[in-house]
């Protein structure tokens, strides 16, 4: 297969130089000095990768791309980038670009960048296929929003899928998007091709969770009947979520931490190291350092962890995302629920704002479902939108961390008292449940029961 590669770069010089540095490795190479002129070289030579500058004289290389995706058998793109320029390599992965280089970058790192997507392009046509489906999915175009902190965070994302780091820890309240970081750093970063795989740590019983990551060999205990290759094998090459990593046990944390030092284990029961590259992204609602204080997690894999660690920020902190976050969702059930809502009243935008949304996005969007599954016609429905908006029968204020109440007794339940206290609570303790419930005097479950019935948990 000819291996022809398309270089659109102004800067003469150095796209002479690293045009025949190329072809010097193999490489069929044309040059262009204009994006016009790549676009015209492209339909005539069908380049299997084009690297393309973002700054050309005629129009900018982001043009390109997209000119460049229109044609029959587009070509994989690497963009190529001053210093700084993020937001421009952001939109260029959005418009599909495999990868982006900041200029100056070293011959062999776009070597390496050219073999990978080379190599990529080569995977059988139904794989290709499918993880560009996957990848446009979950590529950083899926992170929606237009607010500062969730474009500082897109722009982080990307930075750290081409560094690639061992290990993750992304932290943040419920629903506010961790599992959906995770697949953008896996599908924007060199593992995309490979193996995504989460584990929700909180969900079974420790031993099972064991073999579940390890993997066993027949008789190393009573059910064992065959051999089996856990999640660690299974992603080999690729990325593991461990989902609520707050949950593990004290015990399968220390075999944690081997695994990502040594990056290799042994099956349950088994006596060979199995040598594997994986990539560990652990995701919490807990604050980590209340549980290393508490003896329940491990110091060493809280720092390991920590090294690289981000926050994804609560809905209520970016309120100027709700009405893109609600479009968008909008338009996603509309073809998934075979609906034909055009309209969402300004009234309901108007609640959307002064709501502050503790289960953020996951909230919004299963309250833009259920609204919209009950609503007929082209408009969202107000009546099916029901959010507690502070301005019931009963209000808290809190003053020198005590909480005043006042009641409308004729209008107010014995229940709606209790949902306020308990919402209060929350909101002073972050949303810490292990915290608030201290605070009311009850234990975890009682209140994780109580959160249950008042729709705050999913
Ligand atoms: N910025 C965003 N743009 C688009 N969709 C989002 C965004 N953030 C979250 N979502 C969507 O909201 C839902 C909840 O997100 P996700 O499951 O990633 O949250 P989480 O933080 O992992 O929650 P939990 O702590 O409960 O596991 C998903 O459907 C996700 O796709
Ligand atoms: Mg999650």
């Amino acid at each position: 297969m000819p291996k022809t590669i398309l270089l659109v770069d102004d800067e003469v010089f150095f796209t002479k130089k690293l045009a025949k540095n190329l072809s010097d490795s193999g490489y069929d190479v044309f040059t262009a000095f204009s994006g016009k002129e790549g676009i015209e070289i492209a339909r005539e030579q069908v380049p299997r990768v084009a690297i393309i500058d973002l700054k050309l004289p005629d129009i900018s290389g982001l043009d390109v791309i997209k000119s460049l995706n229109e044609l029959e058998q587009p070509p994989i793109t690497i963009m190529i980038t001053a210093h700084g320029y993020i937001e421009a390599a952001v939109s260029a992965m959005r418009l599909g670009a495999y990868d982006f280089v900041e200029k100056p970058f070293p011959v062999d790192k776009i070597k390496i960048i050219l073999q990978n997507a080379l190599n990529s392009a080569n995977l059988k046509k139904t794989v290709a296929v499918a993880t560009k489906h996957e990848k446009q999915k979950h590529g950083i175009g899926a992170l929606i929003g237009v607010s500062p902190v969730i474009k500082n965070l897109a722009g982080l994302l990307l930075k750290l899928a081409a560094e690639d780091p061992r290990m993750v820890l992304i932290t943040g309240e419920t629903g506010t998007g961790k599992g959906l970081a995770a697949k953008v750093l896996h599908y924007s970063g060199r593992r995309a091709e490979k193996p995504f795989l989460e584990m929700n740590c909180a969900a079974i019983p420790e031993n099972l969770l064991e073999s579940e990551l390890f993997g066993y060999e027949a008789g190393s205990f009573t059910d064992a009947k065959k051999s089996k290759s856990g999640i660690f094998e299974d992603a080999d090459g690729g990325t593991i979520l461990l989902d609520e990593i707050g949950d593990m046990s004290l015990n399968l944390q220390a075999k944690l931490v081997k695994v990502v030092e040594e990056r290799k284990f042994r099956r349950l029961g088994g006596k060979k190291d199995i040598k594997v590259d994986l990539q560990v992204i652990a995701a919490t609602n807990k604050d980590l350092r209340d549980e290393v204080k508490n003896g329940k997690f491990r110091q060493d894999l809280y720092h390991r962890l920590n090294v690289i660690s981000f926050e994804m920020p609560c809905l209520r902190e970016r309120k100027e995302d709700i009405p893109l976050l609600t479009d968008h969702f909008v338009r996603f059930f509309n073809n998934d629920i075979n609906k034909t809502i055009k309209v969402v009243p300004e009234e309901v935008r108007r609640a959307f704002h002064a709501y502050n949304w503790p289960g953020n996005v996951r909230e919004l969007r299963s309250t833009v479902e259920r609204a919209m599954i009950l609503s007929e016609g082209e408009e969202l429905n107000p009546r099916y939108i029901a959010l507690d908006l502070d301005e019931g029968s009963v209000s808290l204020d809190e003053q020198d961390g005590k909480m005043k109440l006042e009641v409308d007794l004729d209008d107010s339940s014995l229940e709606d008292i209790e949902q306020k206290i308990i919402r209060k609570t929350l909101e002073q303790n972050n949303w810490n449940q292990t915290r608030a419930a201290g605070a009311l005097k009850m234990n975890r479950q009682n209140l994780r029961y109580r959160m249950k019935k008042m729709g705050l948990l999913g």
